[in-house]
């Protein structure tokens, strides 16, 4: 059993959400869970994809431990609140269908953060 406390509430992410505005995603998982998945299941520079990102804990965790990594949302608002993990990288920036349809034909990633490749 995986006894993982979780202990987000003051973290730059839902102070970013507060201030803007945005609802945090209701059900984020604590970071040591898809930590540990991670780090038994893939090594560096492995890419991590999540079908399911919800607000990007994992992509967050990723980024931390140098995997490159690839996240799926439905609900939009969950997945504009999740770039607040990336902020450095992310804010302002859509990854839109064309960058996805690039990623998929060309066989590659979109790079670590979803910073474009042109
Ligand atoms: C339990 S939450 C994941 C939480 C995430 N691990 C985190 O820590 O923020 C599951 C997520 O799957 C999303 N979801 C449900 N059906 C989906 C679908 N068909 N495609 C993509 N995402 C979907 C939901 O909107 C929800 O955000």
């Amino acid at each position: 059993m995986l006894q993982i406390a979780n202990t987000e509430s003051n973290s730059l992410f839902l102070r970013l959400c507060r201030q803007t505005g945005i609802k945090p995603h209701p059900a984020r998982y604590p970071a040591g869970l898809p930590e540990f998945f991670i780090k038994m299941l893939t090594d560096e520079g492995d890419l991590v994809v999540d079908p399911f990102a919800g607000s990007n804990v994992t992509g967050e965790v990723c980024e931390r431990l140098k995997r490159r990594w690839i996240a799926f949302g439905i609900v939009e608002e969950y997945l504009e609140g999740s770039k607040f993990r990336f902020n450095k990288f992310c804010v302002g920036n859509k990854v839109g269908q064309s960058d996805l349809e690039g990623f998929f034909s060309q066989g590659k990633n979109l790079g670590r953060g979803n910073e474009k490749k042109t």
